[in-house]
């Protein structure tokens, strides 16, 4: 790995951003970061709500942030927990619509090496209306 690989640069952000998490509920802080076919890095994390089920996660948060901001293309992610974790049910949903199912995904915890899964290990048969 060199300091600019997607998998360290998405590591670092990845965990930067779990930093930010709003998780008083669960005290579960989760960050996630994608990177953009033209270089740029999009991060989010999970925003937890008195109201359990108004909870975003921080894969659709980053998601979201990253179109906001005119990125639709998407060449990997890094999804930062206490513990590795992949992106629930309805964050791969939402991932499939913009990302190829070969997509790298890095589950990374506090310290040391990431798992690395695709977005079709994770989520093999996402819906879609044709
Ligand atoms: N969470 C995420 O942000 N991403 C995931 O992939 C799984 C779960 C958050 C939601 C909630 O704030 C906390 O983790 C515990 O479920």
């Amino acid at each position: 790995m060199t300091p600019d690989d997607p998998e360290t640069r998405l590591t670092a952000a990845a965990r930067e951003a779990a930093k930010a998490a709003y998780a008083p509920y669960s005290k579960f802080a989760v960050g996630a970061a994608l990177l953009g076919e033209d270089g740029t890095v999009h991060a989010g994390c999970n925003v937890e709500n008195a109201s359990y089920g108004l909870t975003l996660c921080a894969e659709r948060n980053a998601l979201t942030a990253a179109v906001a901001a005119g990125c639709r293309r998407f060449t990997a992610l890094a999804v930062a927990a206490p513990r590795p974790v992949p992106p629930c049910g309805a964050c791969c949903q939402v991932l499939a619509e913009f990302c190829p199912p070969d997509m790298p995904i890095f589950l990374v915890a506090p310290t040391g090496p990431a798992t690395r899964l695709s977005l079709r290990d994770v989520f093999p048969q996402p819906f879609a209306l044709s």
